[in-house]
């Protein structure tokens, strides 16, 4: 049984503890600073993709605000920072010219970082590809993994002195399944084959990055950052089992076969038959020797957990999803499952056995409301926090080498399709003002920290 409340004082004294940001979902100044235009400006200008018609043109005014929130960040006592690197910035066009006035943002943050004493944990792509690439075909074609290689190679040249912790790419099944298979995501596209293509052309970009980014960055430890979560049978039945396990091979295993060497699970290319990129030759020879490039720590965002059951007819997975009576459930109506955070961790660490893993996102929405004290009580998040906190402790207790959580997310921020409709921040952020108001899950993380550092001494 999992305990709820984690302990401070059995945390490693070189535990990474941070906050969690990207790129487009804070910075706004879309057409400032020599950026050029990125597929979520495309997916947010056209109408009825994303909530309310909202778009990431200001969102948190980040970029105009960039020592401010470096202050607010510091004032939690983290000491490690994950932002993400908006590619269009550096690359406008994707590839070719780099624009120097984006590469000096990043410096500054980073430098900045530094001075406050907070590692910079950096990554490369957070959704937000430049459009002239898309326009080319996006993530299904070959191209753009060669385009992503060189622009990871850019930016360890120009961080790798300072940077010494870079994650390839935040959640490829999301770019890959929600941006070319159901559409919900930039680009909006909506073909299985498609979302398979890019699969594995993001895969292939992480693959093709790792060595560009050790040769200009070599003391950087290099990673990629997987949306995982823990697959359960909805009964405990054979179909059921099948189905957790094909729910398992599509979230989880089609990502973490390749990167750890074993290649693409192969129940799954079987499964997906003509919309694989097996059978439509997009698996050149040599791919998954590319893909497997040795790293040096596993990222994971983790949310909730898969309860699933047999559905012949439903879909290429022939699974559904179903929702468990008396859970928890967060604003997104996901289930609270911190449980599942443990056999994850457990879980990972056991089939793959990564060099260190990092909970590089997990938290959760809830529809907060702004107190008469100008606070806000977001005891669900608290919660939220603690539970997992525990969960992910306890993971370590059974053995899986967690070495640093990050918390998501500093701030309030464009949560994609959703708009500024659901709020994740330990932060509150008034779109209207800009103004940061710390709130109690906050609150609870920066104190909570300072137990685990006072518990070391350090
Ligand atoms: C993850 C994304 C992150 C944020 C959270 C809620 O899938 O990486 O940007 O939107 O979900």
């Amino acid at each position: 049984m999992t305990n709820h409340t984690p302990t401070p004082d059995r945390f490693p004294a070189r535990f990474t503890w941070g906050v969690a940001t990207s790129s487009y979902q804070i910075e706004g100044a879309a057409c400032e600073g020599g950026r050029g235009p990125s597929i979520w400006d495309t997916f947010c200008a056209t109408p009825g993709k994303v909530r309310g018609g909202d778009t990431g043109d200001v969102a948190c005014d980040h970029y105009h605000r960039l020592d401010e929130d470096l202050d607010l960040i510091a004032s939690l006592g983290v000491n490690a920072y994950r932002f993400s690197i908006a590619w269009p910035r550096i690359l406008p066009q994707g590839r070719g010219e780099v624009n120097a006035e984006g590469v000096d943002f990043y410096n500054r943050l980073v430098n900045g970082l530094l001075a406050r004493g907070i590692t910079p944990w950096a990554t490369l792509y957070h959704w937000d590809l430049p459009q002239p690439l898309e326009d080319e075909g996006g993530w299904t074609v070959r191209s753009t993994a060669e385009a992503f290689a060189e622009y990871a190679a850019v930016m360890a040249e120009a961080l790798g002195d300072r940077v010494r912790h870079f994650i390839t790419l935040n959640e490829p099944w999301c770019s890959a399944f929600l941006g070319y298979g159901n559409g919900v995501h930039a680009p909006g596209r909506t073909d299985l084959a498609d979302s398979f293509a890019a699969s594995h052309h993001l895969l292939l970009a992480h693959g093709l990055a790792v060595p560009r980014i050790r040769e200009h960055a070599p003391e950087a430890q290099v990673g990629i950052t997987l949306n995982l979560h823990h697959a359960y049978p909805a009964q405990d039945t054979d179909a059921d089992r099948g189905a957790a396990r094909r729910s398992d091979g599509f979230q989880n295993r089609w990502y973490l076969d390749p990167v750890y060497g074993r290649g693409y699970p192969q129940d799954m290319v079987a499964l997906l038959g003509e919309a694989s990129p097996q059978a439509r030759g997009l698996v050149h020879p040599g791919d998954e020797a590319t893909i497997a490039a040795p790293t040096d720590f596993l990222g994971i965002n983790m949310y909730t957990r898969a309860v699933m059951e047999d559905a012949p007819g439903d879909g290429w997975l022939h699974a559904r999803q179903i929702r468990p009576e008396g859970s928890d459930y967060t604003g997104f109506d996901w289930e609270v499952a911190p449980e599942s955070l443990t056999d994850l961790l457990v879980r990972l660490q056991e089939d793959y056995n990564p060099p260190a893993l990092y909970i590089t996102e997990n938290g959760s929405t809830y529809p907060d409301t702004v107190s008469e004290d100008g606070t806000v009580h977001d005891e669900g998040r608290t919660r939220y926090l603690e539970s997992h906190l525990a969960a992910m402790q306890e993971a370590m207790g059974r053995g899986a080498k967690v070495r640093g959580y990050f918390a998501w997310s500093l701030m309030d921020n464009f949560e994609w399709a959703e708009g500024y409709d659901k709020r994740f921040g330990i932060v509150h952020v008034d779109f209207e003002t800009q103004a940061r108001t710390l709130k109690a899950s906050g609150r609870y993380y920066r104190d909570f920290l300072a137990q685990t550092r006072a518990a070391v001494g350090v």
